[in-house]
């Protein structure tokens, strides 16, 4: 479903991303790890065109879609929750959701859309008039997930959903994107949390400087304790 190959961003002269190369199939959870710096980030806005990739290709079904403009790839169906809750605060959480729906040509369907996250997150639904900055952190990344599902995603990359959230409030994202699964839309995670990652993940990728130093499945990549300590780095 996407392909990444030999993909290369650079700012300046830093090279963030060195020539990586993967793949995610329909209907797989995949996650990229790595440590901070990892050039995760990057790989992720290089998709779906926050970054212009210096070489490489991004291929997804079947079309190549490397330095596309971002409204076009969200079209296609490729939707990025940056990393750090990127919402409006000053918006409310349903004009939040309006306007990431904006980009849509079907309105009707667009606003069915809207009802239905609604009632599927019901703190959205309870807070939806309030302006989304009085949220807390977790209800922040839900609102950040349902932007994103507004725009009718079939492949979903999610850029570590799960930074600073209290432990609770972490099992109940990892329980949304588990359900996203369940809904058909397949999953892209970058997240630092590698143990849950590989928990829920049907594969992984790791990233180091720019390159990927391993992959496989959770049984594959060994326990999750030793791929942090020899690949990830402590505290990850
Ligand atoms: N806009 C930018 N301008 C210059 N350098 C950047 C920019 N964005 C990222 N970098 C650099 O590129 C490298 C990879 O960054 P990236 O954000 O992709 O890593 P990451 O794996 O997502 O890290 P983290 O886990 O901290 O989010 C880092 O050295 C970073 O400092
Ligand atoms: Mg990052």
């Amino acid at each position: 479903m996407l392909q990444i190959d030999s993909l290369v961003v650079r700012y300046g002269g830093i090279q963030a991303v060195q020539g990586i190369s993967l793949e995610v199939q329909e209907g797989e959870l995949v996650a990229l790890l790595g440590p901070n710096g990892a050039g995760k980030s990057s790989t992720l806005n290089a998709c779906v065109g926050m970054v212009k990739p210096a070489s490489g290709r991004v291929v997804f079904e079947g079309r190549e879609i490397q330095g596309m403009a971002p409204e076009d790839v969200v079209r296609l169906g490729l939707v990025l929750t940056p990393e750090g809750r990127r919402i409006l605060t000053g918006l409310t959480v349903r004009e939040n959701l309006l306007l990431a729906g904006a980009i849509r040509k079907d309105r009707k369907a667009m606003l069915a859309d809207l009802d239905r996250l609604l009632e599927r997150f019901p703190i959205l639904g309870e807070r939806a008039g309030l302006a989304a900055g009085t949220l807390s952190g977790g209800e922040a990344q839900q609102l950040a997930i349902a932007r994103s599902l507004m725009c009718a995603p079939r492949l979903l990359l999610l850029d570590e959903p799960t930074l600073g959230l209290a432990p609770k409030v972490v099992d109940q994202v990892f329980g949304i994107v588990e359900e996203l699964r369940t809904e058909g839309i397949t999953v892209l995670m970058v997240e630092q949390n590698a143990v849950r990652a590989l928990e829920i993940a049907d594969r992984a990728y790791v990233m180091r400087t720019g390159v990927i130093v391993g992959q496989g499945t959770s049984a594959e990549l060994g326990d999750a304790e030793g791929l942090i300590s020899s690949y990830l780095g402590a505290g990850s």
